[in-house]
């Protein structure tokens, strides 16, 4: 069977790595960690990894989670500070532990003990575009109801509307038919300290059962979470409905949250064929694909998903 990579844009720079593994035989979980470990180290993604911007007190605080579609092993971390390999992490959580989800310092302890190297993942240009966002705030504000505010502001710039909610997405097909999805993240920028997203949550961003398909987002975590985006998409098809139906109606139930923060949700997924889509509530969005027969990525198109009629009705 041929080999499949499809992910979020950003996961360009990784494919050759994944597509490397899939044409020399490996594992859709070897090929997503490949992936996104390269992601990861690049300090010019300031949505993943080492270069990814900060909390609201400038510490950089990394998601990831990482599900085998054969087995429905997943494994998440969330919070980690001090090591780049997130998605190394979170495959260490799947593999060798009896749990799912390690957060905080447990996080960095397990990374530790795993013989992860440790690093500033706060890069100066990083910093920068974190200071000169946070502006005059001092740090009590933020432990007030002004956090509410200063991340309202700071994420709504219209000059930058949708670049706090960076993140890589990465499902791979092997020769053996077997499908992994991945996602890693630095999170919400200015987010308040211990805020975790989608990304480690499985169901919400990340989710493949190989019966149907996998699905995984990107964009405001917050409205992932809740209404199991991920999770939904491949459940939708385990009930029959077509790739396209299903990002449709998951998209729709997205645009019906009642949110004061609401943003862009992005989702790419595969069915179980290896047909791929992404999908997005924002107009304008891309994703990537690349197979063992290719020599290059492709770019293409999302599909934009507005709102149901029935939302606009009743508005
Ligand atoms: N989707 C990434 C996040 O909200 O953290």
């Amino acid at each position: 069977m041929t080999g499949l990579l499809v992910g979020s844009a950003n996961a360009r720079i990784g494919l050759r790595d994944g597509i490397a593994v899939l044409a020399g035989g490996g594992s859709a979980l070897n090929a997503v960690v490949a992936v996104i470990r390269r992601v990861e180290a690049n300090p010019d993604d300031h949505s993943v990894g080492f270069g990814g911007l900060p909390n609201l007190l400038g510490d950089v605080e990394l998601d990831a989670s990482i599900m085998d579609g054969r087995t429905l092993a997943t494994g998440a971390v969330a919070g980690l500070r001090g090591y780049q390999d997130a998605i190394d992490l979170a495959r260490v959580v799947m593999t060798e532990l009896p749990h799912v989800l390690i957060v905080g310092e447990g996080a960095a302890r397990l990374a530790s003990e795993s013989g992860f190297q440790l690093r500033d993942l706060l890069t100066p240009e990083a910093r920068q575009i974190w200071a000169s966002r946070i502006e005059n705030a001092q740090p009590t504000d933020l432990y007030t109801a002004k956090t509410r505010e200063l991340a309202a502001r700071l994420t709504r710039d219209p000059e930058r509307p949708h670049d706090a909610h960076g993140t890589v997405n990465v499902i791979a097909r092997d020769g053996a038919g077997n499908i992994a999805s991945g996602v890693s993240t630095s999170g919400w920028a200015w987010k308040f300290p211990g805020r975790a997203g989608d990304s480690p949550i499985i169901g919400a961003g990340n989710y493949a059962d190989q019966r149907y398909g996998a699905a995984t987002c990107t964009g405001r975590g917050e409205m992932a979470q809740r209404c199991c985006t991920a999770h939904s998409v491949v459940t939708f098809m385990r009930f029959g409905m077509p790739l396209d139906d299903a990002l449709r109606l998951a998209a729709e139930d997205l645009h019906r949250l009642d949110d004061p923060y609401k943003s862009e949700v992005n989702i790419v997924a595969i069915d179980r064929e290896g047909r791929h889509a992404g999908a997005s509530t924002v107009p304008g969005k891309t994703y990537i694909v690349m197979t063992t027969e290719m020599d290059e990525p492709l770019e293409l198109e999302r599909r934009y998903i507005p709102p149901a009629p029935d939302r606009l009705a009743n508005q």
